[in-house]
């Protein structure tokens, strides 16, 4: 069979894109060899910047987020015995939403389900081919077991951080940024009811903590651990001391419940640059890698595909070809600019091993110090973490 984009991957980068296309009249077909009820059910990130609200609310994907998820004006910032709160809102006018990416995920599956997209979940045997001829080729084995071909004008590569797309580009071919740090995050879920309005940065002599939320009744911790933590080997007594002495302050206690969930996430930057290969473009986490403090991966994500669904609808529907060649320039802005976010963030709070380390911790109770105090500095944290605003 024929479409004219082929989209690897069936998260949000990948259900967006083809959200995106069919409103400016562009056929695509997703692939994604995991089922929805997989997709459904694995946690990831849960914080949408204002930017990412409006481009779910504004194309018409669903105005669920405004309803079932909740606006945060700020965050606390908590270090060397005292919180501090980073007024988003009066710094920035801006705010985010707390609105988990599996649910993020519903509403573009159902979408995609209401205005007759094709999306295929639980595919095998994925390939693609040709990604540097002018007709490109998706292949798969459908959840019925049935094999497809199809052949694409344009291949979209929006399958996440082990991306079988990324490997169509030859390793001498652009540049593979990566790094590695030496710290992972033990991330939880828990039934309890919330300890704080906002979200919660700990930094402490034993380490990082983030304090987040899911619903009234739900919530999702995490502190930080070493990266080869095994979780099966901490007991719910365990994880409660460590994430208490992290976030302690007078007159806070941590509410507590159940453990439902224990995972070891790894970080890692990566950027392949440029995004683009022949006529295959990867976005989302298939074409960079961020570490998860600030939350920044998903909305990364979302704001690669509005980027690449603009340049192919002026390709596919102007003959405007050259259009393409912005997709990668105009998407690696901004993903910069997240990866040295999330790096300063990262480095900023979380406890650094090594011959300095007593050096490092006070001199990041000293960056955090003259960060809380200057209006500048509350400033420039709030503006990268509700999103800056998007270049044209
Ligand atoms: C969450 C994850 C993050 O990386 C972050 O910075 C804030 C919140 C979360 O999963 O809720």
């Amino acid at each position: 069979s024929r479409t004219t984009v082929g989209v690897v991957g069936g998260g949000p980068a990948g259900l967006m894109l083809s959200h995106l296309l069919q409103r400016q009249g562009i056929e695509s077909v997703v692939i994604d060899t995991r089922t929805r009820e997989t997709i459904e059910t694995t946690q990831r990130a849960g914080i949408l910047e204002a930017g990412s609200v409006r481009l779910l609310t504004d194309t018409g994907v669903s105005d669920r987020v405004l309803r079932d998820g909740s606006r945060h004006e700020g965050i606390e910032l908590r270090f060397g015995g005292e919180g501090h709160r980073i007024d988003f809102d009066a710094l920035v006018g801006e705010a985010v939403w707390l609105y988990p990416q599996t649910d993020v995920f519903i509403d573009l599956a159902d979408a995609r389900e209401r205005d007759g997209g094709t999306v295929h979940f639980g595919v095998t045997d994925p390939a693609v081919a040709g990604v540097i001829s002018a007709l490109p080729t998706m292949s798969f084995t459908d959840a019925a077991g049935q094999r497809h071909e199809v052949s694409c004008d344009y291949l979209v590569g929006a399958d996440g951080s082990r991306s079988m797309c990324r490997g169509e580009v030859p390793d001498d071919v652009g540049v593979h940024h990566f790094r590695e740090y030496p710290f992972a995050w033990f991330g939880i879920m828990t039934q309890a009811p919330m300890s704080a309005p906002e979200l919660i940065y700990a930094h402490s002599p034993h380490g990082f903590a983030l304090i987040s939320q899911r619903s009234e009744v739900l919530q999702r911790m995490y502190f930080q651990c070493d990266p080869d933590e095994d979780p099966t080997a901490w007991s719910d007594e365990r994880v409660w001391t460590e994430l208490d002495r992290r976030t302690a302050l007078e007159g806070f206690s941590l509410a507590k419940g159940p453990i439902t969930e224990k995972v070891v996430l790894r970080f890692r930057s990566f950027v392949l640059e440029p995004m683009r290969h022949g006529n295959l473009f990867l976005a989302g986490d298939a074409a960079h890698t961020v570490p998860p403090t600030g939350a920044k991966g998903l909305n990364l994500a979302l704001m690669d595909v509005k980027v690449l669904a603009e340049v192919l609808g002026r390709a596919v529907n102007d003959g405007e070809t050259a259009a393409l060649d912005e997709y990668s320039p105009r998407a690696l802005e901004r993903v910069w600019k997240a990866q040295h976010f999330s790096y300063w963030m990262s480095t900023m709070l979380h406890t650094l091993p090594g011959e300095f380390a007593a050096f490092d911790a006070a001199r990041q109770v000293g960056e955090l110090t003259s960060l809380v105090q200057s209006e500048s500095g509350r400033r420039y944290l709030a503006e990268g973490y509700t999103g800056w605003p998007e270049h044209t």
